[in-house]
């Protein structure tokens, strides 16, 4: 949640919406004086479709979400989901007594998911449903370093030796979710920082930072930045040799926000999953390549005994007897219902069909990208998420930033993230884009049309004051 200071007062005009200004209806021309109370809480309510419009008008002025290229989430669902949304629109999903069947759609999501990420059979999978990879996230690096409390106090350390120790997390270049995690619950993030010629974590990197109050290593599957795979099974592999060398034990947890729902279906002998044992917990966004509304994520810990018991409250007065581990209480139900749909709706082959024909745009449109003579592709769409980015060629004039670029796509509604990489790179800005669920190959060609129309238009009026990341209005993930 972004946080919105509160603006001083103004005194609202008298043309703010007042009951004695909107009697006569929207078609009337006392509408067009109308404007919406914005910081005194209003007196009397007004009729609900003037107020309807008057809100509706003013949501026009958001980007149009379709042409959003810099989300990852999904801006495009079927018809049946939203119907389902709207009847679940009173659902909350914490109630489970009271809505056992919304409470039974989550709990088969849970166990479709420990199949698609090949949980073991014999083992005791658990995990539960989030609004989104960020509360996932925190519920997989509290269980971790609760774990490592525990090993500590299996080795007989007292309370005391154990307040004194500083526990870290180890991980390559995370979204900000894992900045939070550390900050909020007194973890040290060893990050390994970006080098020019390696934008990812390695296991060299990963082992290097290990050392006996690691909590865990955290690779990404879908690096936000650039949209790679870290390779869980080389982190894995190396993490073995450690354990052999030096007795250290040290669990991975793996940040799969984008490819936890598409190397399943796509990359089917990519091994990052519970295959790995060293792999303890996953989570991903249902509401990314999961293809749900916006709201939902997972978590799914391999075995009962990775997540202590200690982290589970039983919570009785909702009537029933409810375990919850959670960092929010009420919750829509809605998303889990629409994300129940979805896996019956599309199955293993539905989900390929879609992600396949996303990784196809991808990569012709990083095909194309690499043509113009202004850009250097970076991700081409392969052995990642399906998506693209680039930065401009080095050594050349161009009269523009991506920054400006960015700025100029916009003329026609196409949202393009342009940013600077994290610590060690900031000075690379690169361009980025996510093909999801609902961006054709027509569409694809139509955003290069316009892309080729912007460039045109830079070499005619070259940028003499170049925008700078704040003024073009980017969007980062990372900071
Ligand atoms: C790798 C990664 N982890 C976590 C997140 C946070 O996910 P959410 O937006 O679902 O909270 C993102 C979001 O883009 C991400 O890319």
């Amino acid at each position: 949640m972004a946080l919105h200071e509160r603006t001083v007062p103004r005194k609202e005009s008298a043309n703010d919406m007042q009951a004695s200004t909107v009697t006569n209806g929207v078609s009337d021309s006392d509408f067009l004086f109308i404007t919406l109370p914005k910081q005194m809480f209003p007196g009397a309510g007004h009729d609900g479709p003037l107020v309807y419009q008057a809100v509706h008008d003013e949501l026009m002025l958001d980007g149009n979400a379709r042409q959003n290229l810099a989300t990852f989430c999904q801006t495009w669902v079927e018809p049946e989901i939203h119907q389902l949304m709207d009847e679940c629109i009173d659902k909350n999903m914490i109630d489970k007594d009271e809505y056992p069947q919304t409470a039974e759609l989550e709990s088969r999501c849970v166990n479709m998911l420990a199949d698609l990420w090949n949980a073991p059979s014999a083992a005791n999978t658990i995990g539960c449903s989030t609004t989104g990879s960020s509360e996932a996230a925190m519920l997989g690096g509290l269980a971790m370093k609760w774990r490592w409390r525990q090993r500590l106090q299996d080795q007989g350390l007292s309370e005391e030796e154990i307040r004194v120790r500083k526990p870290n997390l180890v991980c390559g270049p995370v979204q900000v979710c894992w900045h939070k995690f550390a900050r909020y619950w007194d973890v040290e993030l060893r990050e390994i920082p970006m080098e020019k010629d390696r934008l990812i974590m390695t296991p060299e990197e990963a082992v290097k930072r290990c050392d006996e109050n690691t909590i865990g290593v955290v690779p990404t599957l879908g690096v936000t930045f650039t949209c790679q795979y870290e390779s869980v099974k080389d982190v894995s592999d190396a993490l073995d040799s450690l354990e052999k060398e030096t007795g250290l034990d040290i669990p991975i947890h793996v940040d799969a926000a984008s490819g936890g729902f598409l190397a399943p279906f796509t990359d089917t002998s990519l091994v990052w999953d519970f295959r790995l044992p060293r792999v303890k917990s996953i989570n991903a966004s249902g509401h990314k390549f999961g293809l749900s509304p916006l709201g939902v994520g997972w978590v799914v810990w391999r075995d009962k005994e990775d997540l202590p018991r200690e982290l589970i409250f039983e919570v009785n007065y909702l009537g029933g007897n409810m375990p919850c581990f959670a960092l929010n209480f009420s919750r829509p139900g809605g998303q889990i219902v629409a994300q129940y749909y979805n896996f019956v709706r599309l199955g293993r082959e539905g989900y390929q069909k879609i992600h396949q024909a996303c990784y196809r745009t991808a990569q012709d449109l990083a095909y194309e990208i690499g043509k113009r003579d202004e850009f250097k592709v970076i991700y081409d769409g392969r052995e990642g998420i399906p998506a693209l980015s680039w930065t401009l060629n080095p050594g050349g004039k161009y009269g523009f930033t991506l920054y400006d670029l960015s700025d100029r796509l916009r003329s026609r509604g196409w949202q393009v993230a342009a940013y600077s990489l994290p610590e060690h790179c900031e000075d690379m800005v690169i361009m980025r884009i996510l093909v999801r669920h609902g961006f054709s190959q027509d569409l694809a060609e139509l955003f290069m049309n316009d892309m080729d129309r912007c460039l045109a238009y830079f070499k005619k009026n070259p940028v003499s004051t170049p925008l700078t990341e704040d003024e073009a209005g980017g969007y980062s993930h990372g900071r």
